[in-house]
C-alpha cells in the first residue's frame, strides 16, 4: 500500500455502540462512491496524531454492495498504543484517510454453508459477511461470544435482523459457552468455518475443527496482532543509507515510515506477508511476532516481518 493511493474520508457519524465501542461513518472528501469491496476486507485508517502518523487495519462492517460510505468499529482498548486512542478522541467532521480496501479473510464461495464464530469486537467482519450472505441467499449461522449484554456490540440488531435460528449469542458475565464441539459435529459437508476474535479463541477453534477432523481448507480465522512494545533499538537501512532509532511503543515500519521511507505493508498485523524484508546482518536477537514466518525461517534470522517484529542486540541491518 502506499500514501499515493489513500483515500481522503470525512468522519461523517460518531455512534456509541457499546461499552467502549464506537461506531464511525466515513465519507469520500470528494463525494465520490467508495470503492466496492467484498465481505471479510479490512482498510488502513491514518491518523495524524500531532507529530505522529499512526496506522491502524479495522475491518469493513458495512454492506460490501453499499459504496456511499464505509463503516468501521473501534474498541478502545486498555494499554492503547495510541491508535484506538486517537479514534475515540476524535469528533463527527474530522478528516481521516484511508487505504484501497484489501481482503486477507474473504468467504470461500464454494461453501454450502457458513458458520461464523465471533469473539468480542470480531464481530465486525462478519457484519459485511451476513449482509452478503443474505443478499446471496446463502445458508450461514453465527455464533457470537461476548463478555456481557453491555459489552456486546451489534448482538441485538442481529438478532432482530436475522432472527435467532441464525444468530446464537453467549454471555461470559451468564457463565455462557460456545458449544463447539456440537456446532462441529453436525454441519453438512461443504461447510466452511470463520473464526474472528482474541488469539487464544482462534487457536481454540481451530484446533477443535482439526481435531473434528475438518479439513484444513474449511477452516479460516483473522487475526490482527499490535505491534508489542519493548526497548527501544537502532536498526541500520542499507538501500536508503539511514540509521534509525525504533521507539519504545513504534514498530520498525513505523519507525522506517516516520523517517520518509516508504515500505510495503497491508495488514500491519504480522499476518499477511507483505512487509517481509530481508536482513543483511544480526549481531543480536530477532523477536519475530509474526504468525506468518515459519519456525525455520525465524530461526534463519534472514527475515523479518517489520510491522510486528523487535530486535534486541548491537546491530540489524535490513534491505531498504
Ligand atoms: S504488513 Fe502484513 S505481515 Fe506485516
Amino acid at each position: 500500500m502506499s500514501i499515493n493511493t489513500e483515500i481522503p474520508v470525512r468522519v461523517a457519524k460518531i455512534t456509541p455502540v457499546a461499552e467502549k465501542i464506537r461506531r464511525f461513518r466515513l465519507e469520500r472528501l470528494d463525494g465520490q462512491p467508495m470503492p466496492y469491496f467484498s465481505a471479510g476486507a479490512h482498510v488502513v485508517v491514518s491518523m495524524h496524531d500531532g507529530d505522529i502518523l499512526r496506522r491502524n487495519p479495522y475491518s469493513l462492517m458495512s454492506a460490501p454492495y453499499d459504496s456511499s460510505a464505509y463503516e468501521i468499529s473501534v474498541l478502545a482498548v486498555e494499554n492503547s498504543r495510541g491508535g484506538s486512542a486517537f479514534m475515540h478522541r476524535i469528533s463527527e467532521g474530522d478528516e481521516l484517510r484511508v487505504s484501497q480496501p484489501v481482503n486477507l479473510f474473504p468467504a470461500d464461495h464454494r461453501g454450502r454453508k457458513h458458520i461464523l464464530i465471533a469473539g468480542g469486537i470480531g464481530i465486525t467482519p462478519f457484519l459485511a459477511m451476513m449482509a452478503q450472505f443474505s443478499r446471496d441467499n446463502v445458508a450461514f449461522e453465527l455464533h457470537y461470544a461476548m463478555r456481557s449484554r453491555t459489552h456486546g456490540a451489534y448482538w441485538q440488531d442481529l438478532l432482530q435482523q436475522y432472527g435467532p435460528q441464525r444468530v446464537k449469542t453467549y454471555f461470559d458475565a451468564e457463565g455462557d459457552r460456545i458449544p463447539l464441539n456440537a456446532i462441529l459435529d453436525n454441519q453438512p459437508l461443504g461447510t466452511h468455518l470463520y473464526v474472528c476474535g482474541p488469539a487464544g479463541m482462534i487457536d481454540g477453534v481451530l484446533l477443535a475443527g482439526l481435531e473434528a477432523g475438518w479439513p484444513r481448507e474449511n477452516l479460516h480465522s483473522e487475526r490482527f496482532l499490535a505491534p508489542p512494545p519493548g526497548q527501544p533499538f537502532k536498526i541500520w537501512l542499507e538501500q536508503s543509507r539511514l540509521s534509525i532509532t525504533v521507539g519504545e511503543h513504534q514498530s520498525i515500519l513505523e519507525a522506517i515510515e516516520a523517517a520518509g521511507v516508504d515500505a510495503p505493508y497491508m495488514c500491519r498485523g504480522g499476518a499477511c506477508g507483505q512487509c517481509e524484508t530481508t536482513v543483511l546482518s544480526c549481531d543480536g536477537e530477532i523477536e519475530h511476532n509474526d504468525i506468518y514466518l515459519s519456525d525455520e525461517e525465524k530461526a534463519e534470522r534472514r527475515k523479518i516481518m517489520i510491522c510486528v517484529s523487535r530486535f534486541k542486540g548491537q546491530q540489524l541491518a535490513l534491505q531498504l
